[in-house]
């Protein structure tokens, strides 16, 4: 049998992947550490400080006592794609077949770019509203798709519809949306969603949607899945977690839901990638997504007042803030601080006033679109607030 000849090394040989270096390590995760390293308030990074509810995490020990302990079907234990397909009945009244459209992933994390190498080719344009969630940026890149960014401006995080219409062409493969979104806090109206339907349909492009803060809704915002929009059952990826609903950021629990050719596709992807997501949460799971509608109304009554709370805080503080309608971040506008730029600032504060949060820049593709811009998380307890609200006092002080 002929062997291959070895080929000739190329003359210049890169040590690491060109991909990797043209993206940076995760802003907001590094704002974490940093918090810890100057023990400061950490309202960077969007997990809660607060214990998850007490039957979940019940029914996750039972799982591990009862030896749920090997793997679980790669593409999801099936109680658990059930019980997501029932929830996603009940909540948007769509019917998704759980044996042929549905992958449970590593968080909503790993079903992005699991979503992204699924269907992205080289040359494939994807369009993402800006300021985004900065992992999009490198799923993007990982990916293969060059992104096209459509700007949601301040106050009330509008677009163009002449932007968005210029954003897509005959290379768009799929529009990112993330409603309710972080970092803004923008709920996608219906007009807005069928604006975007109307453009997947003329593309003839998918779109993929990060609806992981579907229950955080405020001043009678209401939430649209674009999957329930006429025309886009069959475009429509949709991406959650029990992540930030059940308060398990740690889990790494999330799902997607796409049509049965997607979905074998993402399939295969997720499982050379991770095999599958831990057996024994999927399990606590199927018992979180049956939550009765209390609980939810509930978690949508505590994030008002903590969202309350924490906007006071920060105007007592002089902070200009951009009241979100959904999600559980403020963004502000750091203008009267007089500081050269977001990171200054952002360093400034962890390290000097004892409070993290996260520069504004690392949601933009060009930082210099957020210098003047800081967004905070309200997923905390009192005791944190308090503790935030001594600290920045100082700030007003200085200002
Ligand atoms: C919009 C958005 N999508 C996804 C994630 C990550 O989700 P997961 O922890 O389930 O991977 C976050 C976390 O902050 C987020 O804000």
């Amino acid at each position: 049998m002929n062997r291959a000849q070895p080929q000739p090394a190329p003359a210049v040989k890169s040590r690491l992947s060109g991909k990797v270096e043209r993206f940076t390590e995760s802003v907001i995760r590094e704002m974490t550490r940093l918090a810890i390293q100057h023990n400061a308030v950490n309202l960077s990074q969007g997990f809660p400080d607060f214990p998850a509810p007490a039957d979940i995490k019940r029914a996750a020990q039972d799982a591990i006592a009862a030896d749920v302990n090997q793997y679980a079907i790669t593409w999801g234990a099936k109680p658990f794609r059930n019980a997501i397909a029932e929830n996603f009945q009940r909540t948007q009244g769509v019917t998704v077949d759980p044996e042929r459209e549905i992958t449970v992933c590593c968080g909503a994390t790993e079903a992005m770019i699991s979503t992204m190498m699924a269907i992205v080719n080289s040359g494939d344009e994807v369009v993402v509203f800006e300021p985004f969630y900065e992992n999009y940026g490198p799923d993007a890149i990982l990916s293969g798709a060059t992104p096209r960014f459509v700007k949601l401006r301040a106050p009330d995080w509008t677009f163009d519809p002449e932007e968005l219409a210029a954003a897509f062409g005959p290379h768009t493969k799929a529009i990112i949306l993330n409603s309710p979104n972080n970092p803004t806090g923008k709920v996608f109206e219906r007009t807005e969603l069928e604006m975007i339907r109307d453009l997947c349909a003329r593309w003839d492009a998918f779109a993929i949607t990060d609806e992981i803060y579907e229950h955080m809704l405020y001043d009678g915002a209401q939430h649209i899945s674009l999957a329930t929009i006429d025309g886009m059952r069959e475009r429509t990826i949709t991406i959650n977690a029990l992540s930030k609903t059940y308060s398990v950021t740690g889990w790494r629990v999330g799902w997607a839901i796409a049509p049965e050719d997607v979905t074998s596709a993402i399939r295969k992807v997720h499982d050379f990638l991770t095999v599958g997501a831990a057996a024994p949460l999927q399990q606590a799971g199927a018992l979180a997504m049956h939550s009765a509608p209390e609980y939810y109304e509930s978690l949508a009554r505590e994030y008002a007042a903590r969202r309350e709370r924490l906007l006071g805080i920060l105007a007592r503080a002089g902070f200009k803030c951009f009241k979100p309608r959904g999600a559980y971040y403020i963004m502000t506008d750091i203008s009267a601080f007089g500081f050269p730029d977001d990171v200054a600032f952002a360093k400034y504060l962890v390290k000097e006033i004892g409070v993290a949060a996260v520069p504004g820049s690392s949601f933009y593709n060009d930082p210099a679109d957020g210098r003047t811009q800081l967004r905070f998380t309200f997923c905390k307890t009192e005791k944190t607030f308090q503790a935030a609200e001594e600290r920045l006092a100082k700030l007003k002080a200085r200002a």
